[in-house]
């Protein structure tokens, strides 16, 4: 309860913030002593200065890399003639590049847009400047450094609400005794809602494509590695060399893929795969490679070997007689089960001067997801499965917009055979190979009966990224696609529809039609942008994308994107453009707190149903040290109940991430985490999976009546009421985060009192906990403490 008296004590302070005597003007100044932000503090008499909010950074740099990549040097702020506050300030220490933003209160700063020196000079002398005094200070209005205090008080004091969580749980709710509820169903006040509300969110983070669900069991098979994945990579990295061998790139076997190893005679080359090849006794394995011999034909041996060194397979041997490339393919069965396998190619031919060039070496099961060629791996595939999701969105994330435009996804490079496809380095500090790419996402999403929402960028690459665009000098936004090649990068976006949806007839529906699939995908959305920076080159370049797609193809539903946060200028400015340019759905991402979640409850409540609708794509509830338990998993549950009940705006959700591979983790919590023969989902897996596969096309209003009116207790209770009308059951979900039991009644009459229920439940800190299955009495419901419950109400 100590915590509730400092939130009555800051909430009275911010109410209160008026003295009898205050001065009607003052002075301000900015300033700051490091390039880490703008502070503010203010005068009377310009002598003795008073820091508003304890050194408060009331703005930022948001230019280059993440965190302590992002600088602010020298800002320099002025208001122009119509009382708008303006600041500039240089992004390095060499003042090459200087940001611009702008506000009216000096809180809600616009999106920053950044040029170089000499065009932000014209750009700014644009600006009619309010003379400032000679020592750079500002008169202004008193009310203004009390409504600067107060955001900065707010701010604290949101933040103190905002990390309310369990573990203050026994002192604040100490001696709280079980709560009585009646819930009262209202059939009279009921809204369509989506039937798309759940979805999956893919990207390649944490290995979730190369070692993770794309089922290659070969590592660096194309010999493409390189210090630009990581420094200390290279052509052979997961490569073990014996004897004479070495990377070559004349004559590759495509331009897109110029590596290639040379094996002499007697030499060997093992692959120990992503952390060892794992396989099962009595499985079948495509083995493949593209080899040419050098001068003379001869034979190379490929074996299966266990850690000891034993072959666990019958070996492959290959005459290797073409001089040109040439595709060997075998079977290889597995003799035993073991988790850590490994490939040996071997030069054991008798003729001294025989030497081969190799590439593309892969091993690939036999049983994949559906038993799909080049699939994807059948456990992981299955436990996405499972959720029913509605959705894929796919590649990204970050990934999408990559790190500089060269790193940009490009959806072209990822289809067609796979030793023509482009491989890059992976902002996330690996490599992709694109083996897994729109064909088979688009696959996958067939077999999982869901709808493809491939994302691009919007022709500017990620916010955060590095990368100098030597064209303009300029990285993130502003590093853009330029202008005058946006028509090829417009068609590029066109053509994804294509190759989606066109007859095989059409160009690109060719493409898809040869590949193995001559049906369209049924592509009914499209995402343009990735949390990005509302810049001005964000805009342009977002609206030309968009009016082309709307224009030439009507039937597909564009999702736009505003920024990644919950507010904020992008959140702000982007929602802003969203509605301006009609956009008809934004992709909103925030990770936040269970304390967030908790206290936002009404937050789509307050959206306007006649602006664009919501897809949140990405968000997970974050705890400090970001495990994934019972709590994150019920403050989702919990924030999902209000998303439901506001399912006419919101249409669709994905939890970030969905994948991570154990030990090559770098964005925790995650939905599913693997190793190379197992799958490991977590409790807030469980809580997506609930919802996803009791979900319903209508919400139903309904009262719910505690017996304790404590708004710490009510906050903590949650209930979202759906009818599905394809089995028409309706739907009861339940959440109590609080730690003691809560009785529940149901005030309506139905045929029968007692019916199957669903219960997660736990101490909120499992992280191991799985569902289990109940019959609920709606006399005398029990939601256990940290619970979700959902009752099927069925005829
Ligand atoms: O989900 C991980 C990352 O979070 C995504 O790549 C990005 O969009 C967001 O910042």
């Amino acid at each position: 309860m100590k915590t509730k008296l400092l939130f009555t004590i800051l909430a009275t302070a911010i109410s209160i913030a008026t003295y009898a005597n205050q001065p009607d003007s003052v002075y301000l100044r900015f300033y700051a002593p490091q390039p880490d932000g703008l502070r503010i503090a203010w005068s009377t008499d310009r002598q003795h200065w008073n820091d508003i909010g304890n050194h408060y950074l009331f703005l930022r740099s948001d230019y280059g890399p993440w965190g302590s990549g992002k600088k602010m040097w020298h800002p320099s702020v002025f208001l122009d003639g119509k009382g708008r506050w303006h600041c500039v300030f240089a992004v390095d220490n060499t003042g090459n590049v200087l940001g611009h933003t702008a506000s009216e209160n000096l809180t809600l700063w616009s999106p920053q847009d950044y040029l170089p020196k000499s065009e932000m000079r014209q750009y700014v002398d644009k600006i009619a400047v309010k003379q400032r005094n000679g020592d750079n200070t500002y008169k202004v209005a008193w009310q203004s450094v009390e409504s600067l205090s107060n955001y900065y008080k707010l701010e604290t004091y949101k933040k103190l609400l905002y990390n309310e969580n369990t573990t203050q749980d026994a002192v604040r709710f100490s001696g709280l005794k079980p709560v009585d509820a009646k819930l009262k169903i209202d059939f009279a006040y009921t809204k369509k809602i989506s039937d798309d509300l759940i979805g999956v969110f893919f990207e390649d983070i944490n290995y979730a494509a190369d070692g993770g669900l794309y089922a290659e069991l070969i590592q660096n098979r194309d010999f493409e590695y390189t210090a630009a994945d990581r420094k200390e990579w290279n052509a052979t990295t997961a490569w073990k060399l014996k004897g004479d061998v070495h990377i070559a790139t004349e004559n590759p076997l495509h331009p897109n893929n110029p590596h290639y190893a040379t094996l002499g005679n007697g030499a060997t080359l093992t692959n120990n795969g992503f952390d060892g090849i794992a396989v099962v006794a009595g499985d079948r394995y495509d083995l493949s490679l593209f080899a040419r011999r050098q001068n003379i034909s001869g034979k190379i041996i490929v074996r299966l070997l266990d850690k000891e060194g034993n072959t666990i397979a019958d070996p492959a041997a290959f005459n290797i007689s073409s001089k040109s490339w040439k595709k060997y393919n075998a079977i290889l069965t597995a003799s035993t089960t073991v988790k850590d396998a490994r490939l040996e190619i071997a030069m054991t031919d008798s003729k001294k001067t025989f030497a081969v060039n190799l590439d593309m070496v892969s091993l690939f099961p036999e049983k994949t997801f559906k038993n799909r060629k080049n699939g994807v791996r059948a456990d992981l595939a299955q436990a996405i499965a499972d959720l029913k999701p509605r959705f894929v969105r796919f590649p990204g994330g970050c990934l999408t917009h990559g790190n500089g435009i060269d790193n940009m996804y490009r959806w072209k490079n990822s289809v067609g055979a796979l030793e023509a496809r482009k491989p890059d380095f992976n902002l996330w500090g690996y490599h992709q190979t694109k083996g897994l790419g729109f064909y088979e996402f688009f696959q996958f999403c067939e077999d999982i009966g869901a709808s493809p929402l491939p994302v691009l960028a919007a022709g500017v690459p990620c916010q955060n990224t590095g990368v100098v665009n030597p064209k303009n000098g300029l990285c993130g936004q502003q590093g853009g696609i330029p202008l005058d090649s946006m028509d090829a990068y417009i068609q590029e976006v066109l053509d994804l529809i294509e190759y989606a949806n066109g007859d095989a007839s059409t160009r690109w529906g060719k493409v898809r039609a040869e590949a193995g699939h001559p049906q369209p995908f049924h592509l009914k959305y499209i995402g343009i942008g990735n949390e990005d920076l509302i810049s001005e080159a964000f805009k342009e370049r977002f609206a030309l994308i968009f009016n082309a797609v709307k224009q030439k193809h009507p039937e597909i539903t564009v999702i736009g994107t505003v920024g990644p946060f919950y507010e904020g200028s992008d959140y702000q400015y982007g929602w802003d453009f969203a509605a301006q340019q009609g956009v008809p759905v934004v992709d909103e991402h925030y990770y936040v707190s269970p304390g967030w979640m908790l206290h936002n409850q009404d937050f789509y409540d307050r959206y306007d149903r006649n602006k664009p609708k919501v897809y949140l794509g990405e968000y997970a509830a974050h705890l400090p040290g970001r495990p994934s338990n019972l709590e994150t998993a019920l403050a989702e549950a919990l924030h999902l109940c209000n998303v439901e009940r506001n399912g006419d705006v919101v249409t669709m959700t994905s939890y970030a991430p969905l994948l991570a591979k154990e030990q090559h983790t770098q964005w925790r919590p995650d939905l599913i985490y693997f190793d190379n023969t197992e799958t490991k989902t977590t409790v807030d897996y469980e809580v997506q999976k609930l919802f996803g596969n009791n979900g319903g096309d209508s919400y139903i209003a309904s009262d719910l009546q505690l017996s304790n009116k404590d708004e710490n207790v009510g906050i903590r209770i949650a209930r979202s009421v759906v009818k599905d009308s394809k089995t028409g059951d309706l739907i009861i979900k339940l959440v109590n985060l609080l730690p003691v039991e809560v009785n529940i009644r149901l005030e309506n009459t139905f045929s029968k009192t007692e019916f199957p229920a669903t219960i997660l439940t736990g101490n909120a800190a499992d992280k191991n906990t799985k569902p289990t299955s109940a019959i609920f009495n709606i006399n005398n419901g029990k939601l256990p403490p940290y619970s979700f419950t959902v009752v099927r109400i069925t005829k």
